[in-house]
């Protein structure tokens, strides 16, 4: 039995940097026909110089796959002239509260404070790609955000806003409240609870912010992802940290999924019985929202089994050592 996917994305990546971009970049590009691309680098991706340079490295190095980096800018109140200048080589800018995930410390402090860039934006036609906690108690920071969610919503009805790795049902109860919010599902959040992370021995591994909330959140994610709605799209977060970074005090967040992400997905949607809607939330719903015309890119999958690596280089990959039914053809 085969499948084939036209032109997959990944709407939410992570290829970091130097050797570890190296190394990561083609197991997302030789599969996927475009990814959006984070810029919570070590220096975020702030300035046109920035942008440019880690766009060429990124082309450079996977020349031959037929990919395409839509990049991102990282979000700081920036002017006019500036995004006007700039909108034409980005998808989207990605706002992180300060300090609230790896390489976010220079992100917002004060939201509302940047309120005219949001107007500059929703005239421009820039959407903004959100990492949506607060400072909150953990388990509540999604829910918390809800309302600035909703603050930027209203205030901004024509800025296309992505709640981007939702995590609990509130968000996805949330999505149809305004037209112009969608948000991205990844695998993981899928698949995990909280009590996978910490409720037995405790897996570094499975960490990554938001953390995995509950059976009830997870199932309400599956829920919405496997009904097909159109403004779900995946965005795997694949966040690629080194072991040593991973397995220690104080353990780095982030799952790498990339390499196994469609073969796991197609796992799951067959499981759902719903095979027939991946396309859609791999895709299709990604192009309609966007209005992108992805480069053309058949990637096939077989159903033969794929045990995953226990290791990607120096990286431990989500479900390393598992098998899964399918694989790349
Ligand atoms: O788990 C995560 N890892 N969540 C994020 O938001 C950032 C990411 C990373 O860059 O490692
Ligand atoms: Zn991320």
């Amino acid at each position: 039995m085969e499948l084939t996917i036209i032109s997959p994305l990944d709407m939410h990546l992570h290829l970091r940097e130097a050797e570890m971009l190296d190394f990561v970049l083609p197991l997302t590009s030789s599969y996927f026909a475009g990814a959006v691309i984070m810029p919570n680098l070590q220096q975020p991706v702030d300035s046109k110089d920035r942008l440019t340079h880690y766009r060429e490295r990124i082309v450079n190095q996977c020349k031959d796959h037929g990919f395409e980096p839509y990049m991102t800018l990282f979000f700081k109140p920036y002017p006019a002239n500036f995004l006007d200048e700039i909108k034409e080589q980005i998808i989207g800018i990605k706002l992180y509260p300060a300090g609230i995930t790896t390489q976010s410390e220079q992100g917002v402090g004060e939201l509302k404070e940047a309120r005219d860039t949001f107007t500059i934006m929703e005239d421009l036609n820039i959407p903004l790609l959100v990492h949506g906690e607060s400072h909150g108690y953990v388990l509540d920071r999604e829910e918390e955000f809800l309302q600035t969610y909703l603050w930027l919503a209203e205030n901004f009805p024509k800025l296309h806003i992505i709640m981007e790795h939702i995590t609990t049902r509130a968000a996805v109860e949330f999505l149809d409240k305004y037209d112009n919010i969608s948000a991205t599902v990844t695998l993981h959040h899928l698949l995990l609870s909280l009590d996978d992370v910490i409720g037995g021995l405790m897996k570094p591994h499975l960490f990554c912010k938001p953390v995995a909330k509950s059976p009830r959140d997870r199932d309400a994610l599956k829920q919405v992802v496997f009904s097909g709605h159109e403004k779900v799209m995946f965005g795997s977060d694949s966040a690629p940290h080194p072991i040593h970074a991973k397995e220690c005090a104080g353990c780095a967040a982030g799952i790498f999924t990339a390499p196994l992400a469609l073969p796991a997905l197609a796992t799951l949607f067959e499981q759902e019985g719903c095979l027939e809607k991946l396309q859609l939330f791999v895709s299709d719903h990604a192009v309609n929202r966007y209005q992108l015309q992805p480069i053309k890119k058949n990637i096939q999958l077989v159903r033969k089994p794929f045990v995953i690596p226990e290791k990607y280089g120096t990286i431990t990959p989500f479900l390393a050592g598992k098998t899964l039914p399918w694989s790349y053809a």
